[in-house]
């Protein structure tokens, strides 16, 4: 097995509605997932990018669908499934992390 130049992580939590911290579920991870799973299959980058949809939180759960990026330590908050084209092309591919996505930094204070 080759090791990747990125793994991408993509929380799909799922809490209990009424649940006070929500889940990235909740918000349509599946479907951020599942664009990260077809783009990569579309492109065929198979022994440069992991992506692996992570059933437990990854902890900012207000800011999600929370998606991380390694070995970069890039966090990406409100993802959509519209963004994940561009997070691909530009930093999966293109090395530049998506400046209008990224993670507040007071969330890691
Ligand atoms: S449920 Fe996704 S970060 Fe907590």
């Amino acid at each position: 097995m080759p090791k990747p130049k990125h793994h991408v992580f993509i929380c799909t939590n799922q809490r209990p509605e009424g649940h006070p911290r929500g889940s990235c579920a909740q918000k349509n991870a599946m479907l951020v997932w599942q664009k990260f799973a077809d783009l990569l299959n579309e492109k065929m980058l198979f022994s440069e990018i992991f992506v692996s949809g992570v059933r437990s939180c990854l902890g900012p759960c207000g800011q999600g669908p929370v998606v991380v990026v390694h070995p970069d330590n890039v966090w990406y908050a409100n993802v959509t499934e519209a963004d994940v084209a561009e997070i691909f092309e530009k930093h999966l591919i293109g090395g530049k992390p998506v400046e209008r996505l990224l993670m507040p930094e007071e969330v890691f204070g």
